[in-house]
């Protein structure tokens, strides 16, 4: 048993404490927008926050979360209103098929905390997630857009 903080509520998740963060969020918690693509931290489907980090919660053991606030793309918009990367997301028509999507707006939401006006250079080297459908121009520009709204 482990207890969880997830979105701001308390979740009590009976797995192994080396069990990925990702299946205690998915399986137990019953929040799936988070996914799952290549299970070894190489395509970002399953980013979501520890503390306002991006973290691949595939390779992300539940004990390491024990603690901390764990936020997933369902708790990214804060009391209704979308995150200003979710509007972004929507104006510039990013996903396609949308299965990367999820972990690409949570790694750059934690991306504009950081670094409020990115560069295409600081975009290069801290969104490395994977789209298999290409939208990786579209990503960019909505970042651009999402940065100054
Ligand atoms: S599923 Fe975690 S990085 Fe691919
Ligand atoms: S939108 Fe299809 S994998 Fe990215």
């Amino acid at each position: 048993m482990a207890r969880l903080t997830i979105n701001g509520k308390a979740n009590e998740v009976n797995v192994d404490p080396n069990t990925p963060l990702l299946w205690a969020i998915r399986e137990q918690v019953g929040l799936t927008g988070t996914k799952y693509g290549c299970g070894i931290a190489m395509c970002g489907a399953c980013t979501v926050h520890i503390d306002g980090k991006a973290v691949r919660s595939c390779v992300m053991p539940v004990s390491a979360a024990v603690g901390k606030q764990v936020t997933t793309i369902e708790g990214l918009a804060a009391g209704g209103a979308l995150h200003k990367v979710q509007k972004a997301w929507v104006e510039y028509e990013v996903p396609q098929c949308g299965y990367c999507q999820a972990g690409i707006i949570m790694a750059v939401a934690a991306l504009l905390k950081d670094k409020p006006k990115p560069t295409d250079a600081d975009i290069d080297a801290s969104i490395t997630n994977i789209c298999r459908c290409g939208t990786f121009q579209q990503v960019r520009e909505a970042i651009h857009a999402a940065a100054k709204a």
